[in-house]
């Protein structure tokens, strides 16, 4: 084992101090042989080079290089643990000795504190352990159960990690209904070109497209869905304002209603096609906006007699993806709110199969301040779902504008770069164990690695998230042609 550097100062029971003999990085694992318990694993949260030289000095340094510096690389390094006989993992309960030895750690004792498991049956394989060849696995049940939340800055990496564990979740036959605001997700159908990327994290190509069923309530716009349909009849006027894009309540509700108690004393079955010919029958400018409307509701297919069946909509172990691309942002909302009523209604009577619910641009969908039209069906979920096996994802770019209720029932946290101060500060107070140092190490994180927490494990992680199987399709626009 290679040496690194020797404890000093005053020992706690959480952390401790070392003067480096070695280089050593933030976020390197170490360890230390302790007396009862044997190597315990540890890992380096911060690094200061200390030194002799004062700011007179340095101003007397002129260009000369030949003063003597003495100077010390200390480190703070965090005890994770070791495991006792059950396999449980424990924190000494006695200080490490000052003078003792800390050492690099070695691969077998990181994936056996920190519980990394290869192939298992129920593991969602996302990465490796960032630095080491170990393959890094998410619980499928823990992650289902217990909700997740993805968090990153625009362009940090989120739709792409969520694209992995969607193919995992797929290769584990689970059930997934994607709201996919910008049709994303599509792409997931086509196996990715293969690079040398793939083969040094063992990822095959493949693509999903029989396990993908894709609905929009905009067909015109995505003509790879099919559409998107709620029954007429069970929306109230309200929602079919909504529906029909007019925002102006006060002036058209009246009239809507009259319309449809009309048309539906006449005949009990009416359709949208009923309600644009009475509309047009009748004489007013509010009627002639109704009509207009009404025919961009007919054209959509977002109403008819019968709404989208569950059964078509949800089907065991594949993926539905409901892409919002070019819908109102209103629509949107009003979509997401009678959808997840639906799946949650159906998951409590047993109706559908256990599933997970991604919400991307979730704090469009459950904002901390206003309401969304799916707030408070989304809060439900967030915390009651885990009983009735429905797992709730969410991904935002900012954590700090999403509901706090829901993101604290996320017990499965991926993190990719933030650099925004209230998304940081939202980030560290709703997650417990992250250290300061790894709260500082998020706003550096490049593309492609993630802080994961929760997930099965009992200390927070960095991961190099694995490529894609699929092809990505968030990949930026250029404005400029190369
Ligand atoms: N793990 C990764 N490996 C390689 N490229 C990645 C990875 N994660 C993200 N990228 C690239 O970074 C860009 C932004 O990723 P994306 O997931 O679309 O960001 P976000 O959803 O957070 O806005 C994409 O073009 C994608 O190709
Ligand atoms: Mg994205």
């Amino acid at each position: 084992m290679e040496e690194v550097g020797r404890i000093f100062g005053d020992v706690g029971l959480g952390q401790f101090h070392l003067s480096l003999s070695h280089p050593v990085e933030r976020g390197d694992y170490l360890t230390v042989d302790d007396e009862l318990h044997g190597k315990v694993l540890c890992q380096l949260d911060d690094l200061k080079r200390k030194s002799d030289l004062d700011l007179q000095r340095a101003g007397n340094l002129g260009t000369s290089d030949l003063v003597p510096i003495h100077e010390n690389l200390l480190g703070l390094a965090r005890i994770i643990g070791y495991r006792d006989g059950q396999g449980l993992v424990k924190v000494p309960t006695i200080p490490f000795r000052p003078g003792a030895h800390v050492f690099r750690a070695d691969e077998p004792l990181i994936a056996e504190v920190l519980g990394l498991k290869h192939h298992s049956a129920t593991g969602a394989y996302v990465g490796m352990l960032r630095n080491h060849g170990l393959k890094v696995e998410l619980d499928i049940n823990q992650l289902v159960q217990r909700h997740v939340s993805v968090l990153a800055k625009s362009g940090g990496g989120k739709s792409y990690l969520l694209g992995v564990m969607v193919e995992e979740l797929l290769r584990h036959h689970v059930t997934c209904v994607i709201i996919d605001p910008h049709g994303e997700y599509g792409s997931l159908r086509v196996a990715a070109e293969k690079n040398g990327v793939h083969a040094r994290f063992g990822v095959e190509s493949q693509g999903f497209a029989k396990q993908i069923q894709e609905y929009s309530p905009d067909v015109t716009l995505n003509p790879s869905a099919k559409p998107l349909t709620f029954s007429l009849h069970h929306t109230d006027p309200r929602d079919l304002l909504i529906f029909m894009g007019l925002t102006n309540v006060k002036t058209f509700l009246g009239p809507l209603k009259q319309l449809i108690e009309r048309v539906g004393a006449a005949n009990p079955d009416y359709t949208v096609k009923d309600l644009i010919r009475a509309a047009e029958a009748g004489e007013g400018a509010a009627l002639e906006t109704l009509r207009e409307r009404l025919e961009y509701v007919e054209e959509s297919k977002l109403l008819g007699p019968v709404g989208t069946s569950l059964n078509d909509l949800v089907k065991k172990g594949d993926a539905t993806l409901v892409n919002l691309r070019g819908v109102a942002p209103d629509v949107q909302e009003l979509v997401v709110a009678r959808l997840a009523s639906t799946l949650f209604e159906n998951r409590k009577k047993g109706k559908i199969p256990p599933l997970f619910l991604v919400i991307e641009e979730a704090h469009n969908f459950a904002p901390q301040q206003g309401q969304a039209t799916c707030s408070r069906i989304l809060k439900n979920i967030a915390s009651e779902g885990r009983k009735f096996g429905l797992g709730l994802c969410v991904v935002t770019q900012r954590a700090a504008r999403i509901d706090k209720s829901v993101l604290s029932q996320c017990n499965t946290q991926l993190i990719l770069q933030v650099t925004n101060p209230l998304d940081l500060k939202a980030i560290s107070s709703s997650i417990e164990g992250l250290t300061d140092g790894m709260t500082e190490m998020i706003q550096g994180l490049p593309v492609g690695v993630a802080l994961i927490t929760g997930g099965g494990y009992h200390t927070p992680l960095f991961c190099e998230v694995r490529p894609r199987a699929t092809r990505h399709g968030g990949e930026s626009v250029a404005i400029v042609a190369a």
